[in-house]
């Protein structure tokens, strides 16, 4: 079994024993802020492993202190991490740990309590998108609307290519995506039960936002 696994031709569910280990101590209620936070770190850094897999590279010539070869690099400068504010916020950290030369994009977006569709209140993308490789991130791919929503405003600025990663999905979730934007692979260490009815995904985790930040 690969360490991330096909289950539609969209969905890929990173399996990795060591995601799969830290996804379950983060789920565990007695987590501390400090200890979910260090662990969503560390999940991003292995969940941006998978999702640049296939990123382009380019040979450069360099000098190695026995003779000169060429060697391949990627274009960090090329990719945009897009966090979708605020909890996009714990994972773009850890991603940008392993790719520190990537562009930055945020996305605020609210859920309305009562209608659970996404409000937007703060949109800032580097420039040139044209050029860019899309990840959009954030923990949660619940009710699917805030990240359906932010991909309909990255694909307004054309980039090279769109994907996302989350912690954690539900059945709703992938729904909501690919009905709107089937063509934007997924990434994700799990796929959940279902969403309760305030939109929580079940058994989940809780409110990522809140357990990064402490805020509950
Ligand atoms: N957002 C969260 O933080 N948690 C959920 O379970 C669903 C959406």
């Amino acid at each position: 079994m690969s360490n991330s696994d096909h289950i539609t031709p969209h969905v890929h569910l990173v399996n990795h024993p060591l995601v799969q280990h830290k996804l379950t101590l983060m789920r565990k209620k007695e987590a501390s802020t400090n200890s979910f936070r260090r662990l969503l770190n560390e999940v991003s850094m292995l969940m941006a492993y998978e999702v640049t897999r296939d990123m382009a590279m380019q040979d450069v010539e360099i000098e190695t202190p026995l003779e000169t070869m060429s060697a391949k690099m990627i274009d960090g400068k090329k990719l945009v991490f897009v966090s979708i504010l605020r909890a996009g916020t714990g994972i773009l950290d850890g991603m940008l740990t392993v790719v520190p030369g990537a562009r930055v994009g945020h996305i605020g977006l609210y859920r309305d309590p009562k209608t659970l569709q996404a409000v937007e209140y703060y949109f800032k993308m580097p420039k040139d998108m044209q050029e860019r490789d899309v990840v959009v991130v954030d923990p949660m791919l619940a009710t699917g609307n805030s990240a359906a929503a932010a991909v309909q405003r990255i694909k307004a600025l054309n980039p090279k290519s769109i994907k996302f990663v989350c912690l954690l999905t539900c059945p709703e979730g992938i729904a909501t995506m690919h009905k709107a934007h089937p063509d934007v692979p997924i990434y994700t260490a799990a796929i959940d039960r279902q969403l309760n009815e305030h939109g929580y995904i079940l058994p989940g985790l809780g409110d990522a936002g809140d357990r990064i930040f402490g805020t509950q």
